[in-house]
């Protein structure tokens, strides 16, 4: 499997397995144990995510199998909002740690560059956020670069990271992101974040490759696009006897982005795995570049409620 070599020296397989929206703990079991067992050794996780103890199960279960051993998988967690003090990361972390079954994480990432009093799952008033302005980002990657001093997090980065917020956190880290874990696919290619974050030497990961069409309800405007049906996509997979899935899939990893699609179902974990034989051609990846439209399928917009400090101008930074 290709790998990228982040800036800590680490490496990270390009393709894993995403665990957002796995809210059925059977299924999630199982699903884990068959990614094992097809060959998948990147696992996406996250606090908010509330399943990170089935995820923890199934890695220990299949650790105990010797079906694979710990150091031969890649397991990435995130800090919530909740936990930005710098004296909370190391307990959030040590949570997950616990959750999960492990000793240590191959990579930590701050969630989302939005606060929220200590305990806020999901504010249900303005109250329950921080404004970015009381609680610097400076002061959460201090207690992300304790968590690799302490040995709890072999790299540490960011997700949902602008350009913007990148320099700022430039300026006062010791030690540089290694990742940014943000949306993208053809309809959302973030061009200039790709540059930076090449130049710069931070991995991206692409976070709703396929579309996320599982989302709740409440985060799912009608009239979306779709990618998976998407006419140009469709026809790229059929030249290439593979799925638009694939396709949608195969052009991170040969763009040297890590993605991570998320399924819970035996014959699409092993579809998406096998992505990684396509091969897409310069044609294909210029159709596939035409594609973009500035779209997001997750909009952020369940964190500007006025009053609570933030708009999609600051979070995203763009205009
Ligand atoms: P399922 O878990 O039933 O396979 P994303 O990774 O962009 O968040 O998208 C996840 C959604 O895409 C889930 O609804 C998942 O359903 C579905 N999905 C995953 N793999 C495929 C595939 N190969 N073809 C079609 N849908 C897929």
């Amino acid at each position: 499997m290709k790998t990228y070599k982040l800036s800590s020296g680490y490496e990270m397989p390009l393709f894993g397995l995403g665990t957002w929206k796995a809210v059925q703990e059977d299924e999630l079991y199982n699903a884990v144990r068959e990614a094992i067992t097809i060959g998948y050794r990147h696992f996406d996780c996250a606090k908010i995510y509330a399943n990170e103890a089935v995820v923890g199960k199934a890695l220990n279960d299949a650790f105990r199998a010797n079906e694979v051993k710990r150091e031969e998988i890649f397991v990435t967690s995130k800090l919530w909002n909740d936990s930005h003090a710098q004296g909370d990361v190391i307990p959030a972390l040590q949570s997950t740690l616990r959750d999960l079954g492990l000793d240590y994480l191959d990579l930590y990432l701050i969630h989302w560059p939005v606060c929220f009093k200590k305990g806020t799952e999901f504010p249900t008033s303005t109250d329950d956020f921080i404004p970015p302005e009381n609680l610097p980002i400076s002061q959460t990657w201090q207690g992300m670069e304790k968590a690799v001093g302490q040995g709890l997090a072999k790299s540490i980065g960011v997700s949902n990271f602008s350009i913007k917020k990148l320099k700022e956190l430039d300026k006062t880290s010791k030690i540089k992101p290694a990742n940014n874990q943000v949306e993208l696919h053809p309809y959302l290619q973030q061009k200039e974040l790709s540059e930076y974050c090449n130049a710069n030497n931070i991995a991206l990961t692409a976070y709703s490759p396929l579309g996320s069409m599982d989302r709740p309800s409440s985060l799912k405007p009608e009239n979306e696009p779709s990618l998976l049906e998407d006419a140009v996509i469709a026809r790229i997979a059929q030249k290439h006897n593979a799925t638009p899935a694939q396709v949608l899939i195969k052009w991170h990893i040969q763009r040297g982005v890590a993605v991570i699609p998320k399924s819970t179902n035996f014959n699409r974990l092993k579809e998406n795995h096998d992505a990684q034989f396509v091969g897409l051609d310069e044609p294909d990846m210029k159709k596939i570049a035409s594609l973009e439209r500035n779209f997001r399928y997750l909009t952020g917009s369940f964190f500007t409620q006025p009053g609570s400090g933030y708009t999609l101008e600051n979070i995203w930074d763009e205009v």
